[in-house]
This record gives C-alpha cells, structure tokens and sequence, in this order.
C-alpha cells in the first residue's frame, strides 16, 4: 500500500513540473509575439533605459576628422591632461593647481562608479541646492575648476570650455533626458554606526596609499614638473574645502570603489569602515580655502555631510563632518515628512 502512494507521488510531481514547463515557454512565445512598445530614441540600446543596468562609453575611436570630432578629442584631451593645458605650467593660460579632471573622473570620465560624466548630458541644465540656481554644463564644470582644481573659471566662449562640452555631451548621447544609469558617478558607502576616525584612516593611508600619493599627501610630479604621476590629496596643490571630495561620504565613496589604483567597484579593497577612515584621514589635514558664504542659499538644502554651519538641526559642525550620519539623515527624512 504505501509503496504504490510513492509511486502516485512522483508521477503527480513529474506531471506538475511539466505543466509549469510548458507553461513558461508558452508566456515566453506570446511575449516574443507582440512587438515591444518601450519607445526608444533610435540607435539606442534599450537595456539602457532601465536604472539597473549598465552603461558603456561610447567609442573615442569611432570618431572621423571631422570639426566636430576634432573638438570632442580636444575636449578629452583636457580632461585628462588638463595641467599641460590649463595648470601653473600649461601652454594655454594658467588658471588651475596641476590637478588633472581625470585625477577625480577617471578614464576620461567613463569609469562606472569612477565619477563618471554619464547623466551630464541628460540631465543638465538642473537645479543646485549648491549654487541654488539652474546650472548649465558650463556653470558645472566652472564649479569644479574654482573648487576641485582650486583654480578660476574659464569663458564660456573659450575654445577649452566650448570642446569640455562637446565631449561630455557626446558622452551621454545615449541615454535620454532626466534618465541615469547605472554606475553613475560615486558609489554611496552605507554609513557607518559612529563617527569616522581619522586616526585610525592614518593607520590604512600609511599602509595602502603612502607609496604613491606621499607621507604629506603631496603626491608626486612627473619629470617634466607641469602635471602629477600621483596626485596631490590636501595641502596647497589639492582640492579646496569647496569641492565636492570634501564632503565625506563622496571621497568615501570615491576612494571605496577606486583606491588604491586600479580598483574596480566590484572588487573593493577597502571595507567600508576602511574607506570612511581614510577619507577622514585625508580631509582633516591642511587645504586651501574658498570664500563659500554664498554656497546652500536654502539651509536646510544641505547635505548631512556638509561639514560648515549654520544648520536647521542641532546637530554639531564635527558630526556634520565625521558622522555619525545616520541620526542626521534620519532628522532630516522626519523633518521633510513634517512639511
Ligand atoms: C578633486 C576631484 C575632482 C577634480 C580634479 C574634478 N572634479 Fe568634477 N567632480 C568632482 C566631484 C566630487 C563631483 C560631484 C560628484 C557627486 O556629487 O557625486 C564632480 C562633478 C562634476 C560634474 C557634474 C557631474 C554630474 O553628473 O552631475 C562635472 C560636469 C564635472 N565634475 C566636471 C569636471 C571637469 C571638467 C573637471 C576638470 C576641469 C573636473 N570636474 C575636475 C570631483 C572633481
Ligand atoms: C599605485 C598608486 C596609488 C595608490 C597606492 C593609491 N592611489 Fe590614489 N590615485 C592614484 C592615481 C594615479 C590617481 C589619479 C588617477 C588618474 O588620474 O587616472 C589617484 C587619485 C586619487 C584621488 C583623487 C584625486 C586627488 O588627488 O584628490 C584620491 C582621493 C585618492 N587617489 C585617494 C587614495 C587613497 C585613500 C588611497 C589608499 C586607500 C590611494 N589613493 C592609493 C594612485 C594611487
């Protein structure tokens, strides 16, 4: 009796499992019956328009002789050797500190997760709690000159800017208005239950980014003395406190999915306890500084990591800085709600 059960049992199981089989290849055949409706701009592939997947550059190489492709080359030019352009040393005029836009938008600002200029083009002109204003791609890219360069803006009108932008918008010509993809500019780094320690990121700058970017963050030159080998992390040749890695989470973020160089984000060499450390490490020394009382017009437009009052919390300029974020986000979201 019980073994003819058994027997019942499996053939039932074997019967229900082919039902289920048939029944997804016949969804699948009716799904590949009707054409797809998602309507994509042409030439672009739609994966792309979904936030999950991947974003891929378009092919430098691709490009002919023409006047427009010689300016978008001219544009990736500067982006990656901006210092032989544009720094103390550069053969066009000297408005920036030898950084180079590569240094923080890797590979030509390609790089997934490196800082990458993917949603420039479908996104800007936009609105910045920053400046408090719409800002154009021209206004953006001043913005990191003056701040992350710690240098001055260039004309707009200026054959520099005028390439600078012709790269970045054909960089993005893929993807459609107000969408992102995946992989866009700096990894978010889940905040960490205390406040970052800079005295424990001195331990890991010492073991992990000391060879190449120096004892006192100063970096080193290339022999020819106008552009860095290994950038410059604070002191008179790095970033100023107005740029954007000197809010924490975003060299945090920055550093987690490239440092030490020639990591990828899907192959971390940091913990994340590990790269709030360093980053706090590396933003509590000594920088240049820039006149910011113009900046966040909206106080409580800004961000829980930026580090300089007055704030519409309670919370203290050092927590502001170092964290712990968590109770700062939190207060914001309850405060948002309350409105
Ligand atoms: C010291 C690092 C650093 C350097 C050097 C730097 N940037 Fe940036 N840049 C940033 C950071 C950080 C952001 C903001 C990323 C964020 O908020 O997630 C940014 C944002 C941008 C954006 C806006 C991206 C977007 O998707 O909204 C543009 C455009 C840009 N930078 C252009 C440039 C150009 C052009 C140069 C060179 C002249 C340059 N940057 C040099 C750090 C840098
Ligand atoms: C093998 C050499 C090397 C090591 C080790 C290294 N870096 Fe870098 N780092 C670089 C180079 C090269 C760049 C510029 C990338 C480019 O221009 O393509 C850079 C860029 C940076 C930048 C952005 C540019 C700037 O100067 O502000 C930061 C921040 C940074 N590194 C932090 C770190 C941290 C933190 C570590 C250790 C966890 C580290 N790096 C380890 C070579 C290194």
């Amino acid at each position: 009796m019980e073994k003819n059960n058994h027997k019942i049992d499996g053939r039932f199981i074997l019967l229900l499992l082919s039902i289920c089989i048939a029944t997804l290849f016949f969804v699948r055949a009716v799904i590949a019956f009707f054409p797809d409706d998602t309507k994509a701009p042409p030439g672009i592939n739609k994966l792309l328009l979904q936030d999950t997947l991947i974003w891929y550059a378009p092919d430098i190489k691709a490009l002919d002789g023409s006047a427009d492709s010689r300016q978008i080359k001219y544009g990736r030019e500067l982006i990656i050797n901006t210092s032989a352009y544009l720094g103390p040393k550069g053969s066009v005029m000297q408005i920036s500190n030898g950084m180079n836009c590569q240094n923080c938008h890797l590979e030509a600002g390609t790089k997934l997760w490196g800082n990458n200029y993917s949603a420039v083009a479908s996104t800007y002109p936009k609105f910045r709690e920053r400046s408090g204003s719409v800002e154009s791609i021209y206004k953006r890219v001043n913005d990191c000159l003056e701040r992350s360069l710690n240098g001055s803006a260039l004309d707009t009108g200026s054959s520099e800017m005028q390439a600078i932008r012709a790269y970045i918008l054909w960089l993005g010509q893929d993807i459609p208005k107000g969408k992102k993809v995946k992989g866009v500019g700096i990894t978010d780094v889940a905040y960490i239950n205390r406040a970052a320690d800079p005295t424990a990121g001195k331990v890991i700058y010492t073991q992990k980014c000391q060879s190449c970017h120096k004892e006192n963050g100063e970096g080193v030159l290339n022999a020819d003395g106008k552009s860095y080998q290994y950038p410059p992390l604070w002191g008179a040749h790095s970033y100023n406190n107005g740029a954007g890695l000197f809010r924490l989470s975003r060299i945090a973020g920055y550093v987690k999915s490239n440092m030490p160089f020639g990591t990828s984000y899907d192959a971390p060499q940091l913990t994340d306890e590990e790269a709030w450390d360093v980053a706090a490490y590396i933003n509590s020394q000594p920088r240049p500084t820039k006149d910011l009382s113009k900046d966040w017009p909206k106080i409580s437009g800004k961000p829980v990591d930026h580090p300089f009052g007055p704030y519409t919390d309670t919370f203290s300029e050092a927590q502001h800085k170092y964290g712990p974020f968590g109770p700062i986000a939190e207060y914001k979201k309850k405060q948002a709600k309350g409105k």
